[in-house]
């Protein structure tokens, strides 16, 4: 007999209810006996005791279904060992795993939501971790479920940007999730067509920016698609210390990245911008079939891990691989877009200008 604890937690993306339905699947399918409890609003529902009896039926027909069943939240790491109004988040989250007498806890998360994960591992509980993000930054795994469905929303978004963009003759600015991180924006992108990217990754100079738009127009092309990240910074910018930049970024006038760089490409250059935001819908919607491949993927072997007892481990991908490590070597580290990837390199080769030179 196995008692499992289920939750998912952070933002969600499209395939998280495909990733339960992976653990459950193979949980179901190889044990006798199996208890699966679905903590509600994440690690929420785990502080509350707030949670479902999950039945075989639950976790079917949900393969498609975007969002998750189990409902989610933000429980920022860094809060959670502080003690508010009397309540110990940490003591009620073991205290309720105790109670219920969990043999595991299956956690599917993005980076915060494996950093309490891995917590409650050094806390002495079973625990489980399963990559998600739209984001696709968790150190350790070649991808994250999510990542996929999130590029082909943005690259929608920019396929349809392409026709009004080319109809108008104008610049747009296409403002894409990621977060810290440039991997949505890259792979739109590139998929896209965009001749512009920003990523955090490679801190952009307007000057070059505004070149790059002026010789596209030198050769006769009337329109010119930027793909920004959300998190792009100037030049300028990133050489500020930690502390000044999230100042500069807070007290911006502009409401984003996409703003200010349209405001600055106008003023340079004259030209008439328009700004587009995507915002959620790129986590909304059904898992693309890649998804589906890997949650599935992802989930069997979620499954296995606890029914060979193999605890304190993250599920990822290595080489078209699945696998696993321990939590707590991926805890704290981001997954960065390297600017020296051969990914870069070839969107260079094409004339893709990242506005750094
Ligand atoms: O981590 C996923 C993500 O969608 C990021 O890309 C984005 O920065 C953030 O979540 C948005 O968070 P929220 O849904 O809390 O506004």
């Amino acid at each position: 007999m196995k008692r499992i604890g289920m939750l998912t937690s952070g933002g969600d993306c499209q395939a998280l209810n495909a990733t339960m339905r992976g653990v459950a699947k193979g949980l179901f399918s190889n044990l006798d006996n199996v208890e699966i409890y679905g903590f509600l609003e994440g690690y929420k529902g785990l502080m509350r005791g707030n949670y479902r009896k999950m039945t075989e039926k639950d976790f079917s027909g949900i393969l498609t279904r975007g969002g998750t069943i189990l409902g989610t939240s933000r429980q920022p790491f860094k809060q959670m060992r502080v003690v508010e109004d009397g309540f110990d988040k940490v003591k009620a989250m073991k205290d309720t795993y105790q109670r219920l007498g969990l043999d595991c806890l299956v956690v599917l998360g993005g980076n915060g939501s494996l950093k309490s994960a891995n917590m409650l591992s050094e806390e002495g509980l079973n625990v489980i971790g399963l990559p998600k993000t739209i984001d696709n930054d968790i150190w350790g795994t070649e991808v994250t479920f999510g990542f996929q469905s999130a590029v082909e929303i943005a690259t929608t978004a920019i396929d349809n940007i392409h026709t009004t963009a080319e109809s108008h003759g104008r610049v747009f600015i296409l403002e894409l999730m990621g977060h810290k991180v440039g991997w949505v924006t890259l792979h739109a992108g590139i998929a896209g067509g965009a001749d512009v990217l920003l990523i955090p990754e490679i801190p952009y100079d307007i000057k070059v920016i505004c070149k790059a738009l002026r010789e596209r127009e030198k050769a006769g092309k009337s329109f010119s698609i930027i793909a920004v990240a959300e998190g792009a910074i100037s030049k300028e910018t990133a050489a500020l210390s930690k502390k000044a930049r999230k100042e500069k970024i807070a007290n911006s006038k502009y409401p984003s990245a996409a703003y200010e760089i349209a405001a600055q490409i106008t003023e340079k250059t004259g030209q008439e911008v328009r700004v587009t935001v995507p915002g959620h819908t790129q986590r909304g919607g059904s898992p693309c079939p890649y998804d589906r491949v890997l949650s599935s993927r992802l989930g069997a072997m979620g499954a296995k891990l606890v029914i060979n007892e193999d605890y304190g481990k993250l599920v990822v991908m290595r080489n078209d691989d699945v696998t696993a490590i321990p939590l707590a070597e991926t805890a704290g580290k981001l997954k960065y877009v390297d600017p020296e990837d051969d990914i870069i390199e070839s969107a260079r080769m094409l004339g893709i200008s990242f506005g750094d030179k």
